[in-house]
């Protein structure tokens, strides 16, 4: 009796969920969504639905929308209209189950099926999207049924359903196009019968729908291997259909919510974001025309790499046209001196210099002007001369990225300071989005929707002679002074804010709303540089960035095969003990004279010396001091970083403090002095790093070891000499017969 009961049971249990797998098989879902224009979140709504499978029907495309401004006030009625319409056609297929939704603000985080199931199980025959908040109406509040757990109250942006079911809601609409669809359906739900006989129930946790709009908290994104998941931590659920909300317009949910549109797609990103549909394959015959943009809007090291490296982008340069808006009278000689060099180089090149006094924001305005007003200009690229892009192919990655507006990432090396934002506050002001951190570190790679981004972007010149026609829908500003004032406060009490771009400098791009800006990490494109600390008083002032960009300083001063000492002991040793090996570029050793030349108190090379202590050189040159120019603490700081190695090298088991008093730069030349007699440095080990080239500057010079019988006589500039101070290495310096002979000089570890 018993088995037979339980087998009984079983049966029954089997029909039954075979019935649900047959309902679920059966019936058919069909999405429709009002859309009367395609911008980018219809787009975006477009490709997951399609990655899912979904049967989208579009309603009122290219119809003009007169629904009001539903992100600020009440309004909608138009879809509902729009609805009822299309419904007249599917009123009577009973299987057919009908996903409402809206579409500019929307994703699908998972597939029909999953819909189809989670609908059957709440066993309704029709379901509304739920929300926290009573919405147009205030006063309906009290006629809500209450709930045990979950939202109470009806958000119209979702519904489910069976298709008579939903056809007979929306028959009922006979009001204007800009009366509010969520009061309408709103009242038909509150009213008890029609909520009994039409079967009605609301979504109250989030198993199908997750709005966003003041639930952000509720929710976390949950990274699977394939896509990204909202996980609804409140009710332990996996919402479907993710819904952002257009009116919180500058509030981090939303831009959470477009991350989370992104991520979705990063998994899958070969399917339906990928360029092979869509980007253009550039041939050499056809690189569209840009419009470069750069701006130095502040003293900027290194300007002379910037435009180096924007000489040597791998892009045909007749396709580029570049507008130099530069702020510093600092700068000129650099512009002057690489305008010079590459003349003949792109297809034009203009120059506004401080003179016309242009504020930040005309000059960015003037210089996207020039690519909106020319129809043959495809791109335009914005830079800001403290962008160094490291990666030649970046101009042509982005194009192929095919985006309205995107940017590469840039970021301060070692610091989480990045040419993005990635979300608001509330207060319109920065907040740290959840994948910050992991985009700039590129622990995620991908294609991201942004809302904030400055010194590096690229827009499409259709999109300045359409969508950004009008300067008005296109802010280009400083933060305003009493927001950088509150953003002090926070960083005051929020350290970690630190690294986040300094209001002062950081001028934001911001789009019209239903626009999309994006950034990508998918490559490395380039850091962002220093400006702050940057002292314009000094000749060559970018020797003085050693300790605020030393990346750059190394790349531009240290000598491309310094680390080969290392690597492939790439040195030699001319005379025992006496090391010589490549350090300085010729850059550093031309900006270091020209420095000194610059200061121009050459000593004169007498014994009386007022820079010592004693006041008494026994072996006086004709020199500088490093101390002179101000340049001591750097030295020092290159002596540690880059002579330090070498001496461990060479002289195994002798860690040098790397302390050194005595720093200069000497001159030979006929008519002053020549020559320097034999004599011992007062040092454990001195440096001698020759500054400029026997045969072109100066015949003649060289340096003898008396002990070893020892010379050389053909110094290699950008070389050093390591050899011990005192007692071994007896030495002189031989005569410099013409021209100028430099050195630089350390006697280290006295
Ligand atoms: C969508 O359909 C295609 C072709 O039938 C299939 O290959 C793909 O796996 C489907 N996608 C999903 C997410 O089920
Ligand atoms: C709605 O319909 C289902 C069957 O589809 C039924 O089980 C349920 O009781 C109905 N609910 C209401 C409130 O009528
Ligand atoms: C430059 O412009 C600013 C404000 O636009 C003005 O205050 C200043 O006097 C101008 N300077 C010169 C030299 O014209
Ligand atoms: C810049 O350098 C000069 C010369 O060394 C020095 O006099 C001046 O104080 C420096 N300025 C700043 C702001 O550090
Ligand atoms: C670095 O070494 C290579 C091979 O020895 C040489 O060809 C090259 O010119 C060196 N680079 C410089 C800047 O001297
Ligand atoms: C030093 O070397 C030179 C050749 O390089 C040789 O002519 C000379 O005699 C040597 N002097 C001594 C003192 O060994
Ligand atoms: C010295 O150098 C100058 C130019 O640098 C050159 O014209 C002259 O011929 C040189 N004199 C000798 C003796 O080499």
């Amino acid at each position: 009796v018993c088995s037979c009961s339980v087998r009984s049971m079983l049966r029954r249990v089997l029909v039954l969920l075979s019935q649900a797998v047959i309902n679920v098989l059966t019936s058919k879902l069909l999405v429709l969504t009002v859309a009367t224009q395609e911008t980018d979140g219809y787009r975006r709504f477009m490709q997951s639905a399609d990655y899912f499978n979904y049967t989208v029907k579009v309603l009122g495309m290219g119809e003009e929308w007169r629904g009001g401004d539903v992100g600020r006030s009440i309004g909608g009625g138009q879809k509902v209209r729009l609805l009822k319409e299309a419904m007249e056609g599917l009123r009577d297929q009973e299987d057919l189950v009908v996903l409402s939704v809206d579409s500019y603000d929307l994703i699908f985080a998972g597939g029909p099926e999953e819909i189809l199931r989670k609908f059957q199980e709440a066993n309704h025959k029709v379901l509304f999207a739920a929300e926290g908040l009573v919405w147009p109406d205030k006063r309906l509040q009290d006629k809500y049924p209450s709930v045990r757990s979950g939202k109470r109250f009806l958000n119209s942006g979702g519904i489910i359903g069976y298709a008579p079911y939903v056809t007979k809601i929306v028959e009922q609409w006979n009001l204007h196009e800009n009366d509010d669809d969520q009061l309408f359906y709103t009242k038909i739900y509150l009213d008890p019968q029609q909520r009994e006989s039409l079967n009605m129930t609301l979504d109250h946790k989030s198993q199908i729908f997750q709005n966003l709009n003041g639930a952000i908290d509720e929710v976390l994104l949950k990274f699977g291997t394939e896509r990204v998941r909202v996980r609804n931590t409140v009710y332990d659920t996996l919402p479907v259909v993710v819904h952002g909300n257009a009116n919180t317009k500058v509030s981090k949910t939303l831009f959470m919510f477009e991350h989370a549109g992104n991520i979705h797609c990063s998994g899958v990103w070969v399917q339906i974001h990928d360029p092979s549909s869509k980007t253009c394959r550039i041939t050499v015959s056809e690189y569209p025309t840009v419009m470069v943009g750069v701006f130095i809007e502040q003293p900027t090291p290194f300007l002379s790499q910037f435009f180096q490296r924007l000489a040597t982008l791998d892009y045909p340069k007749h396709k580029l046209n570049v507008f130099v808006h530069n702020n510093e009278v600092y700068h000129e000689r650099h512009i002057q001196k690489f305008w010079e060099e590459n003349k003949d180089v792109f297809n034009s090149f203009k120059v506004v210099g401080p003179e016309e006094n242009l504020s930040q924001g005309e000059a960015r305005n003037m210089g996207m002007g020039l690519c909106r007003k020319d129809p043959g200009c495809d791109y335009y690229l914005s830079m800001d001369a403290d962008v160094m892009l490291t990666n030649r192919q970046t101009l042509k990655i982005l194009i192929e990225q095919n985006r309205k507006i995107i940017g590469p990432l840039v970021t301060r090396h070692g610091k989480l300071w990045s040419n993005f934002w990635g979300a608001l506050s509330l207060d319109g002001y920065y907040a740290r989005s959840e994948d910050y951190i992991d985009i700039v570190q590129s622990k995620r790679v991908g294609v991201w929707n942004i809302p904030y981004m400055a010194h590096i972007y690229l827009i499409k010149g259709e999109v300045l002679r359409n969508e950004l026609k009008e300067r008005k829908h296109f802010v280009l500003e400083k933060l305003d002074p009493d927001m950088a004032l509150c953003r002090h406060a926070r960083e005051l009490t929020n350290h970690r804010e630190k690294d986040s771009p300094n209001p002062e400098t950081f001028h934001m791009l911001r789009v019209p709303k239903g626009m999309f800006m994006y950034i990508t990490n998918r490559h490395e494109f380039g850091r962002l540089i220093s400006t702050a600390n940057f002292n314009t008083s000094h000749y060559n002032s970018d020797l003085w960035q050693i300790f605020e960009n030393p990346m750059d300083w190394k790349e531009k001063y240290i000598h491309p095969n310094y680390t080969r000492i290392f690597t492939e002991n790439y040195l030699e040793e001319p005379c025992p003990d006496v090391f010589w090996f490549p350090v300085f570029t010729e850059r550093a050793c031309d900006e270091l004279v020209e420095e000194m030349e610059h200061y121009g108190s050459w000593s004169g090379g007498n014994h009386e010396d007022k820079r010592i202590t004693g006041g008494y050189e026994t072996v006086p040159t004709d020199d500088i001091h490093m101390k002179q120019i101000g340049y001591d603490k750097e030295w020092l700081h290159f002596i540690r970083e880059f002579i330090s190695p070498v001496t461990l090298k060479v002289f195994s088991g002798y860690y040098t403090k790397g302390y050194a008093v005595m720093n200069f730069v000497v001159k030979y030349t006929p008519g002053r002095q020549a020559y320097l007699r034999p004599h011992h440095d007062s040092s454990t080990f001195t440096i001698n790093v020759a500054l400029n080239s026997k045969g072109t500057d100066f015949q003649g010079g060289g340096c003898r070891f008396h002990r070893y019988n020892c010379s050389v006589d053909s110094p290699r500039k950008g070389w050093s000499f390591m050899h011990p101070g005192r007692l071994t290495h007896l030495h002189e310096g031989l005569p410099t017969t013409n021209g100028t002979r430099y050195i630089a000089v350390s006697f280290i570890d006295p």
